[in-house]
């Protein structure tokens, strides 16, 4: 009575070992207690059976019940710690060395500081240097001081962005020839890049904000002969050494004689094409010799001094340069844009 009930109870041991060692997470683990030491279990319903053995057999059979209670009991810690440290080798494993790194996105500048750094890299290496002004300016500084009559069609609020005390949205970079020469004396020789402001309707070609970089030079005896040169060695710098340079008479109020400054289009190198409409030139600044009032304005004699500025459009650079169709793909931010510069 007593072998067969031993031999039933180290069947039962043996299977939940076995059972145990292919256990492959805690549930199945904790299945295997319940089965053997649980409230219905195992070794529950076989103590009940231990009343119908023969009181000379029950030392020999207590002594397996106790042996195989403490044996499962055991084997059931060491299941657990065996699926922990288990788990922490497979996951050593699991680490491929000899996959690629993970790539951090790298960053690109705006083509719009692109062309702004090229073009003051350029007009540094003719020595001239960085000035800046502020944004908000004041009437005095955008119009007065550049000769620009009272009644002149650039002050018109329609195109000016006022805030109603004197000041504004500054309209153009010529803004900071002023405030150069109010601080500094002649010879000058700075160029200015920076946002300006118009109330332009947005379309493919115009924004209401908008960059220009201005140029002046001022010094003895300067000519509107230094000012092409400056020009056309900006130009072949920028655009290759084909490119060539075409003056047209034009008017600014702060300049005189004044000129629009063409470039050989960049595209077609001259003989005609769709960024060019087909002129083979595009227009890229306009300038002119400084005008007289400007430098009493700021206090220079012109007797004495003389010299030129330009100022061009940062936007039109770039859409010539990258084949931008529409200015406001400049000013959306969309990754897709960006991240081909
Ligand atoms: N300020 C002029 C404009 O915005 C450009 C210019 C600058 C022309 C300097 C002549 C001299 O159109």
């Amino acid at each position: 009575m007593a072998n067969e009930l031993i031999t039933k109870l180290n069947a039962k041991i043996e299977g939940a070992e076995q059972a145990l060692k292919t256990a492959r997470n805690e549930a199945e683990i904790e299945a295997v207690r319940v089965e053997i030491l649980g409230r219905n279990g195992f070794i529950h319903s076989i103590s009940a059976e231990m009343k119908n053995i023969p009181p000379q057999e029950k030392p020999e059979f207590g002594k397996a019940f106790n042996l195989a209670k403490n044996k499962i009991e055991s084997l059931l810690v060491e299941a657990k710690e065996n699926l922990k440290a288990g788990s922490a080798k497979k996951s050593e494993g699991l680490i491929d060395v000899t996959l690629p790194g993970r790539k951090w996105p790298l960053g690109t500048k705006h083509p719009i500081s692109k062309v702004i750094d090229d073009c003051v890299a350029i007009f540094r290496r003719m020595g001239f240097i960085v000035a800046e002004g502020p944004e908000i300016e004041t009437v005095y500084h955008n119009f007065d001081a550049l000769n620009t009559p009272a009644d002149h069609p650039s002050r018109d609020p329609q195109d000016t962005f006022y805030f109603g005390d004197g000041r504004l949205l500054r309209t153009q970079t010529s803004t900071v020839q002023i405030r150069y020469m109010e601080k500094n004396q002649p010879p000058v020789r700075i160029v200015s890049p920076g946002r300006c402001y118009r109330r332009d309707t947005p379309d493919a070609t115009h924004s209401m904000n908008f960059h220009q970089i201005e140029g002046l030079y001022i010094d003895k005896n300067v000519s509107m002969a230094d000012l092409k040169s400056t020009l056309l060695y900006f130009g072949k710098e920028l655009m290759g050494s084909e490119t060539q340079l075409r003056l047209r008479p034009h008017f600014f109020p702060f300049t005189e004689p004044s000129v629009e400054c063409d470039f050989s289009c960049i595209m077609c190198g001259g003989k005609g094409c769709r960024v060019c409409k087909f002129s083979g030139w595009l227009e890229i600044a306009g300038a002119g010799m400084v005008n007289p009032n400007v430098l009493r304005n700021v206090g220079f004699n012109p007797e004495d001094w003389s010299g030129y500025a330009f100022g061009m459009g940062i936007e039109r650079i770039a859409m010539i340069r990258y084949k931008i169709n529409d200015i406001r793909l400049l000013y959306e931010n969309d990754m897709r844009f960006l991240e081909q510069f």
